[in-house]
């Protein structure tokens, strides 16, 4: 996958979560997506991503965030990460926080010896998948019915 060469505007900091913040990204995800995430999605998401929980923050706010998360046993579970959740608040977007949550992932889902990352997206989310696609990522099959809304999803798989 691609991360060099990241054109961004935005000056927001990338960091892991904090134990506190959990809220702040509950707000923020039910403003960003259609479907609702529950708080025990970002629960589980937390106990499952740890430091690849990140959040992107502008000042004391969070504009963004990605969950990476990677295998704990790599070499007997595979090498294969889930980039499980992205988004960015809606006055934030279309400079560059997108790109750069995403690099993060991918760094982080390095560092953690993975080789792969995977993802879900609804099928109808062009901006997104132009996103993926520029990052080198790629579609590897279409999920039928994957969203709870019925929609399809694209799974994308990008090499790290
Ligand atoms: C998808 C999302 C995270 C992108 O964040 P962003 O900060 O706006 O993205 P960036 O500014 O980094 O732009 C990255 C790429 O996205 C695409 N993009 C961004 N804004 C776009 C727009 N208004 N129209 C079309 N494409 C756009 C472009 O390909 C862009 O690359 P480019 O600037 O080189 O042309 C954001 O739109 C979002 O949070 N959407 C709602 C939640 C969601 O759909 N998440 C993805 C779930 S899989």
């Amino acid at each position: 996958m691609t991360t060099a060469a990241v054109r961004t505007t935005s000056a927001a900091a990338i960091r892991s979560l904090r134990r506190d913040e959990l809220a702040q990204v509950f707000e923020l995800c039910q403003r960003c997506f259609d479907i609702a995430y529950t708080w025990d999605h970002l629960e589980t998401y937390r106990c499952r991503a740890r430091d690849g929980f990140l959040v992107a923050t502008d000042g004391d706010d969070i504009v963004g965030v990605v969950v990476a998360i990677g295998t704990r046993l790599p070499w007997l579970l595979g090498r294969a990460g889930e980039i499980a959740l992205l988004g960015v608040d809606a006055r934030h977007r279309s400079r560059g926080l997108g790109r750069k949550l995403l690099r993060a992932a991918v760094e982080y889902l390095r560092s953690r010896g993975m080789r792969e990352a995977r993802l879900h997206v609804d099928v109808g989310n062009r901006v997104a998948i132009a996103l993926y696609e520029s990052a080198g990522m790629y579609t590897s099959h279409v999920v039928k019915g994957y969203y709870r809304n019925g929609n399809d999803a694209l799974r994308m798989v990008g090499k790290l």
